[in-house]
């Protein structure tokens, strides 16, 4: 997938300046940077859900998924909110399982905890095949067992359909764990793209060393 350059300014600040990217299918390409970095920014951009100073095309291709930072429920149960959008009930079944939410199936979703929301809203996203999936922080609100459950599903996820996965996330263990590469962002600018090892084993930006020094290398 193909990333046109763009920028983003709100109330006469610019929060976001890109360069443009060429991101390869069937790779997880971590966001990184601190609160306020732009990654949400980036994330809501590429989905198409907010637009960019200069209208026009930022990616090339149509069928994108995007998992919001701030997850929603739909009034019905869990999984009704997976079968949504198609009725492979096999596959719901078996998402609800990986993610251990099987449990919760019949339970009202806007009834569900912070943990449970997310769980059931990175699954309904991954009901269906997209080219592109970004995916704003999923396991923020999850615990070290579901974010394990949830970092191997989009580890199987990429690799079986191919797609261009956008992890924005706010773990460095994480990105070291599941990314295969890196975009640190700084003050809203692209400061480092490269490969993990490249940029998170031996960044060349004094801006990405400390972020790496002060969030634990
Ligand atoms: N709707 C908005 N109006 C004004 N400023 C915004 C708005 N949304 C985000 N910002 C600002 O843009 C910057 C980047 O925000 P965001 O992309 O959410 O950062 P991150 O996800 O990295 O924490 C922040 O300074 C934030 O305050
Ligand atoms: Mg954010």
């Amino acid at each position: 997938m193909n990333i046109q350059p763009f920028s983003k300014t709100y109330d006469g600040v610019r929060v976001l300046s890109f360069p443009g990217l060429d991101l390869e299918p069937g790779k997880i390409y971590a966001v990184i940077g601190a609160n306020g970095s732009g990654k949400s920014t980036f994330a809501k951009i590429l989905a198409g859900v907010l637009p960019a100073d200069r209208k026009g095309r930022i990616r090339d291709d149509a069928a994108v998924g995007y998992l919001p930072q701030k997850h929603y429920a739909f009034r019905m149960s869990t999984r009704r909110n997976l079968l949504l959008s198609t009725n492979e009930e096999a596959r719901a079944a078996e998402l609800m399982d990986a993610l251990q939410i099987r449990h919760l199936e019949k339970k009202r979703a806007d009834r569900l905890s912070g943990g449970e929301t997310a769980r059931m809203a990175l699954a309904r996203l991954m009901m269906k095949r997209y080219d592109t999936v970004i995916l704003d922080e999923p396991t923020a609100a999850m615990d070290m067992e579901t974010t394990a459950a949830a970092e191997k599903l989009i580890l199987d996820y990429t690799r079986q359909t191919g797609c261009t996965l956008i992890l924005v996330t706010h773990s460095l263990q994480q990105a070291r764990r599941i990314a295969d590469e890196v975009l640190f962002f700084h003050k809203g600018v692209l400061k480092e793209t490269g490969t993990k090892e490249q940029v998170l084993f031996h960044p060349s930006q004094p801006e990405t060393r400390q972020f790496l020094d002060f969030y634990g290398r």
